[in-house]
């Protein structure tokens, strides 16, 4: 453990630091590859600041920036996050990581937040969850009391192929189901469909890839109304992000998914990406039957509570 005389000087980063902190984690992060603008989406841009705070911790010794840690918060829910963390691999096992969660923790009991997950951020997520093969971390998040509680992959899709959608438009269209691209327009209809299903995270992701031009936000309508959607890269671009996608359940089962995934797979291709990103994923059977992809990614999710012995507090 640390000595007094070791312990790093931790203070609150900015985006002016964004260098320093991309080089600590891409040092650190050995089986992920982003660039800073990459980092600095997951780190400062909050996709809801009336409701979360986003705050970056960086370690220094002696001037040299050696950690970084990321803490959200969302007091409505009660809910926290740990975001992307690492320290330099010359000075691990000296406590720092613990030092960092110890500002960070304090952050979550200041806001009252009761429950933690680690990673998974909603609508601004660097990955679902811990991949395991981050051993250390997980050592780390283990020995603080952070209990992994489900797992999720990521698939990566091959977009070697355009996907060809006419045939199955032409056939909901004869039931009266119109497949096109949303438009700015379409904020109202987009309200009220996800205020029946689906709920405001994903709605605030479709509205980040409206940001997108065009909008990387697909939509099926019958008599007017939206019954699903499909996004990409609302985050994570350089990843070719594909999802979030949803069919409200009258409408599941007539074909409309894969047109929509499809039209998504599409615009990535177009965009220069030769493979998509297809996280956090549910219908593994579905994907597969419809596009070539594979699981490439196997994540941890791992949650605590703020209140767990293990949790250090100043
Ligand atoms: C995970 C990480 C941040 C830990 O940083 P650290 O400063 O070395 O952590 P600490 O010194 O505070 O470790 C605290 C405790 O965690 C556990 N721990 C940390 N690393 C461990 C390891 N390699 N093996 C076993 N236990 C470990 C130990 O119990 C340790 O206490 P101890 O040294 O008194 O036994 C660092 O290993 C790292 O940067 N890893 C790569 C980045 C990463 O995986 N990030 C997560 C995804 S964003």
């Amino acid at each position: 453990m640390s000595t007094e005389a070791e312990t790093p000087r931790i203070r609150v980063a900015d985006e002016n630091d964004l260098p320093v902190l991309h080089a600590v984690a891409a040092r650190a992060l050995c089986f992920d590859s982003f660039t800073e603008e990459l980092l600095g989406e997951k780190l400062f841009r909050c996709p809801r600041p009336d409701r979360e705070t986003f705050r970056v911790y960086l370690a220094e010794r002696n001037g040299t920036p050696v950690g970084m840690m990321q803490s959200v918060s969302r007091p409505d829910d009660a809910k926290g996050w740990l975001g992307v963390f690492a320290v330099d691999a010359a000075h691990r096992r000296q406590g720092i990581a613990t030092v960092l969660l110890r500002r960070v923790a304090d952050d979550w009991r200041r806001a009252r937040i009761r429950d933690v997950e680690v990673l998974a951020i909603p609508g601004n997520y660097f990955t679902p969850g811990l991949d395991p093969r981050y051993t250390e971390a997980l050592c780390f998040l283990e020995h603080h009391g952070f209990e992994r509680f489900k797992d999720c992959v990521n698939l990566l899709a091959d977009l070697s192929d355009p996907f060809d959608t006419a045939g199955e438009e032409a056939r909901l269209g004869k039931l009266g189901i119109v497949v096109r691209r949303a438009d700015r327009g379409d904020g109202d209809l987009l309200d009220a469909f996800f205020t029946d299903h689906f709920g405001v995270d994903w709605r605030l992701e479709a509205e980040l890839a409206m940001a997108n031009d065009p909008p990387g936000l697909h939509l099926a309508l019958k008599g007017g109304n939206i019954i699903a959607f499909s996004a990409h890269s609302g985050q994570n671009r350089e990843w070719g992000f594909f999802g979030p996608m949803g069919t409200a359940p009258d409408a599941r089962g007539t074909g409309i998914g894969r047109v929509l995934l499809w039209h998504c797979l599409n615009d990535l291709r177009d965009a220069g990406h030769r493979t998509s990103v297809i996280p956090w994923v549910g219908p593994i059977g579905f994907y597969s039957r419809y596009i070539p992809c594979r699981v490439e990614r196997v994540f941890w999710r791992y949650r605590t509570a703020v209140s767990d012995p293990s949790m250090p507090a100043t």
